[in-house]
């Protein structure tokens, strides 16, 4: 069978930016109007945001990174306590973890979701558990209302890193709008919803709220409006440099003005290799529900993957790794804890490459590629 990559090929990189044109007149407005810190263009995209999840508000931060990490210290969690979490994530979720001075308690995944589930959750419940941190991983939802009564009684608060989940839903309701959860987005720049770089906490309360953008803004409270009308300004706390920049608010401005017609895209994308990849032998889909899901990503299970990854890889497709286990990497191999289904997945797992620009053709030919290399390693390959 021959195969020719489609013209032009879309699929080289694991993932980009899908871009509208407009970002760009955005952003040279701002610059134009004097908008280039933390100012009224982060409040119109903050009250975007809120407005497309249906909540009362959505504190924009520098980063998917740092919306874990004020979301976290918001919530009260600190040196001692235990927060629970998959080792199957980003790296940046158990950095926020620690930076916020609490420990990771790594437990399993399901791995045909690649999130946890709420009886592990309860089984690795300890006194010192102070928060659970659910990864959404590739844009999942993770349903934990079945352990939210016990979760309320111990006082453990649910923060769910749901950097891969914008526009999904949870038994109807929009990732951010469940009552009584922090929801913690990135807006960096493959996300679902980018702002080039960015990130964003819906928090439970008003008091939450007010709570998280002292942490942002180094402890200060008053507004750089009142702030530019008085000599001094008060450090109420501890808190970060995490501001959003007026920049990169006017891209997300323009981006969620789009995000429905992208959100299709990455679901029509998703179908085309659902469609393939369902009946490819040697690969194992990681499914999702895609009527309640916008997808981020698409990942096989494959025996022998280095080597699939390597002959795809040459082939110019953008496969990736998203993402080696947590646990056993040195900076936090002090929480170590055997996970068998994690180490098993984590040598198994590639992402195929998945953005909005890639058209049905492109996943047909990557599909064929990841079969023809499966196929070699097959033992009944000529
Ligand atoms: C699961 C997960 N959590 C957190 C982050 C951190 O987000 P950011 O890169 O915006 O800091 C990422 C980024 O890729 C991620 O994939």
């Amino acid at each position: 069978m021959t195969m020719a990559a489609p013209d032009p090929f879309e699929a080289a990189e694991n993932a980009r930016p899908f871009l509208h044109g407009q970002e760009a007149t955005a952003m040279t407005e701002a610059l134009q109007a004097g908008q280039y810190g933390h100012n009224l263009l982060v409040e119109q995209f903050e009250q975007s945001v809120a407005a497309y999840l249906g909540v009362s508000d959505m504190v924009a931060v520098s980063s998917g990174t740092a919306a874990l990490h004020v979301a976290l210290l918001a919530a009260g969690v600190g040196p001692g306590d235990e927060v629970i979490v998959p080792s199957q994530t980003y790296c940046a979720t158990i950095h926020a973890i620690v930076a916020s001075g609490a420990h990771p308690r790594f437990i399993e995944i399901n791995p045909k979701t690649l999130c946890i589930e709420a009886h592990e959750v309860l089984a690795a419940l300890t006194p010192t558990t102070r928060a659970v941190l659910p990864v959404l991983y590739g844009g999942r939802a993770v349903d934990l209302s079945s352990i939210r009564n016990e979760l309320t009684e111990r006082r453990i608060v649910v923060i769910e890193d749901a950097a891969h989940a914008f526009g999904s839903r949870c038994a109807g309701i929009l990732v951010g709008a469940q009552p009584g959860v922090l929801t913690c987005f990135s807006f960096g720049p493959i996300k679902n919803l980018t702002c080039g770089q960015g990130g964003g906490v819906v928090p439970r309360t008003a008091a939450e709220a007010d709570a998280l953008r002292s942490l942002r803004a180094l402890g200060i409270t008053q507004s750089q409006h009142q702030r530019a009308a008085t000599t001094s300004y008060t450090v109420e706390g501890f808190g970060l440099r995490a501001t959003m920049s007026a920049l990169n608010a006017a891209v997300g401005v323009v981006q969620l003005q789009q995000f429905e017609a992208v959100a299709a895209k990455r679901k029509d994308l998703w179908r085309a290799y659902a469609s393939r990849l369902r009946t490819c032998a040697g690969a194992s889909l990681v499914d999702v529900d895609v009527d309640r899901t916008v997808p981020f990503n698409c990942v096989v299970h494959v025996d022998d993957r280095d080597r699939v990854f390597t002959e795809l890889r040459e082939l110019g497709i953008g496969v990736g790794v998203h993402y080696p286990p947590n646990h056993t990497q040195p900076a936090f191999e002090r929480w170590y804890r055997p996970l068998p289904i994690t180490e098993q997945s984590g040598q198994q797992l590639m992402s195929l490459p998945f953005h909005p620009a890639m058209t049905e053709e492109d996943a047909r030919y990557v599909c064929l590629a990841l079969a023809r290399a499966l196929r070699k390693g097959s033992p009944c390959a000529s």
